[in-house]
């Protein structure tokens, strides 16, 4: 596995709203698969593969665009930064990180709360976001020489891989876009129109698969997200929902869509055919786009997650072969899906 361009979509810095260094990357991919890509008005990219039987279902594969970040709120007279978080973050792991605050030029800043070293009682404290503040070093005067309000803000990590693992921020959902680009290269012409859209501001609320799933209005709808895998200390293993390294985890739910039971036994049929290492993964919380496709398509939809280990941390950690699992899979299905019988 060629870990180049899962690299570059990792370290590229795309918050919800701010999503365009992410889309130019997502257009040069699809432009070389794609009869017709296009760009909305929200930001969601929009890549389209017409199939070969008229009168054919259309099928929707989303994966969004945006990480986790912030933009910056205020800066002070001595040149420390507040920010307003895009997403949901954990104010406990933001602590002592370092970010990018992409201004004019780009700054590196690291996350600080003063109760947190200030106090030896506070030590132990959780601080909320709203207590943290960012600090790049610098005087008032240099900040604000390269800095406005408004600037984005992206936890600073590089992309590392360990024999089979790779470690990174925003693999929540740049894996999803990786699997999304490979299996559009390694797809044959197939029966089903194929949408496969880059969705905007996912971690907001699911924003742009909504405005997506209106105009496409797809038969199918399979989104592509991460899931956690609890599969750590401490964690009892019937809690762990899904194992990192188990293969590609069919979601029956999440806490924001049912998936199609026939889709899920169809997904599940396949991977035993063809022998595509899986899991079946129920998580009692969270959301993916499938949300989106399930309310405003037809309402067919299902969600294929790759187990990743501390999501929303700047150190997410995926397995290499659950990544090649959801591309075989996926491309198993979107070759037999005029095939897919829903089930209720
Ligand atoms: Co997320
Ligand atoms: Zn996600």
């Amino acid at each position: 596995m060629h870990t180049d361009l899962l690299k570059e979509l990792c370290q590229t810095p795309a918050i919800p709203g701010r999503e365009q260094a992410l889309i130019d990357i997502m257009v040069r991919e699809l432009r070389q698969t794609c009869d017709q890509v296009e760009i909305d008005a929200i930001g969601n990219v929009l890549g389209y593969r017409k199939g070969t039987q008229p009168g054919a279902r259309k099928v929707m594969i989303a994966a969004h665009m945006d990480e986790i970040g912030f933009v910056v709120s205020h800066i002070d007279k001595n040149g420390f930064l507040r920010f307003s978080p895009r997403g949901g973050h954990v104010p406990r792991v933001l602590i002592s990180q370092r970010v990018k605050i992409i201004g004019r030029k780009t700054l590196i800043g690291v996350v600080e709360g003063s109760p947190a070293f200030l106090k030896r009682e506070d030590q132990q404290k959780t601080p909320e976001i709203k207590d943290l503040f960012i600090d790049t070093g610098l005087s008032e005067k240099e900040v604000n020489k390269h800095v406005e309000i408004g600037d984005v803000i992206v936890l600073d990590r590089d992309f590392i891989e360990q024999g089979d693992i790779c470690m990174a921020k925003a693999f929540d959902d740049r894996v999803g876009c990786y699997v999304l680009l490979e299996t559009m290269k390694r797809l044959k012409r197939v029966p089903v129109n194929v949408y496969v859209v880059g969705t905007a501001q996912e971690e907001v609320g699911v924003r742009g698969a909504f405005t997506a799933s209106r105009g496409i209005d797809p038969d199918l709808g399979i989104a592509l997200d991460v899931t956690a895998a609890f599969d750590v200390p401490g964690v009892a293993e019937h809690e762990h929902v899904s194992k990192l390294g188990n293969g590609v985890a069919i979601k029956i739910a999440d806490a924001a869509s049912i998936s199609n039971h026939g889709i899920v036994k169809f997904l599940q049929g396949l991977a035993r055919k063809h022998r595509i290492k899986h899991q079946l993964e129920i998580l009692p919380f969270g959301g993916t786009d499938a949300m989106a496709m399930q309310r405003n398509g037809k309402g067919a939809v299902c969600t294929l997650s790759i187990p990743a280990r501390y999501v929303h941390s700047p150190n997410e950690i995926i397995h290499k072969k659950d990544l090649e699992a959801t591309i075989a899979l996926l491309v198993k299905f979107i070759e037999a899906s005029e095939t897919c019988k829903l089930e209720f």
